[in-house]
């Protein structure tokens, strides 16, 4: 089932998630709704307050020429470690018409649980790392274009502001979109 994505500012994106407490049926259910909204959108992560679900739930698949078999879902994911540093073009699903360049980890270890509720540990570099930190920051009410400077995030304001005045569609981005 495809979810509706939620749009910055909706309140939901800022308030950090709760962890998930037991891995059901639901709970599978959910993260499988949300690779099928994140392959349409198409994007390369979705976050579950992304659709709405203040819940520490992420999904991810870098490769959408074979979408299922490399797919990510992780409940209550963790950066155990992160070193080294690279830039890389980011956009959101949740942040329309805007790209920019974010510096994160290079490398990362992150850990979680997935549908079964059995424990998972990726080591990830290059646009995974970049993926699951730009992904783990949306648990933590965080987007993209807090990590940039402050006059660049007024300008996509500003555009924003502008966009929804006049009711045009947004350009195409970019950027990577996660
Ligand atoms: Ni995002």
């Amino acid at each position: 089932m495809i979810l509706d994505i939620l749009k910055f500012p909706a309140p939901v994106l800022r308030v950090p998630a709760r962890p998930v407490e037991a891995i059901t049926g639901e709970t599978a259910e959910l993260m499988q709704n949300m690779l099928e909204t994140m392959y349409a959108a198409p994007g390369i992560g979705l976050a579950a307050p992304q659709v709405g679900l203040s819940r520490r739930i992420i999904v991810l698949d870098l490769d959408h020429e074979n979408p299922g078999p490399n797919a990510i879902k992780l409940a209550n994911p963790v950066v155990r470690e992160a070193e080294g540093e690279v830039v890389y073009e980011e956009g959101c699903l949740s942040v329309v018409d805007f790209t920019a360049e974010v510096t994160r980890a290079e490398r990362v270890a992150v850990s979680g649980y997935d549908e079964n509720g059995e424990e998972v540990d990726i080591e990830a570099d290059g646009l995974l790392a970049v993926a699951l930190q730009h992904e783990i920051d949306h648990l933590d009410g965080k987007l993209f274009i807090d990590r940039i400077s402050r006059l660049k995030r007024e300008i996509y304001v500003r555009k924003l502001k502008k966009s929804i005045r006049t009711g045009k569609e947004p350009q195409e981005s970019r950027g990577v979109v996660i």
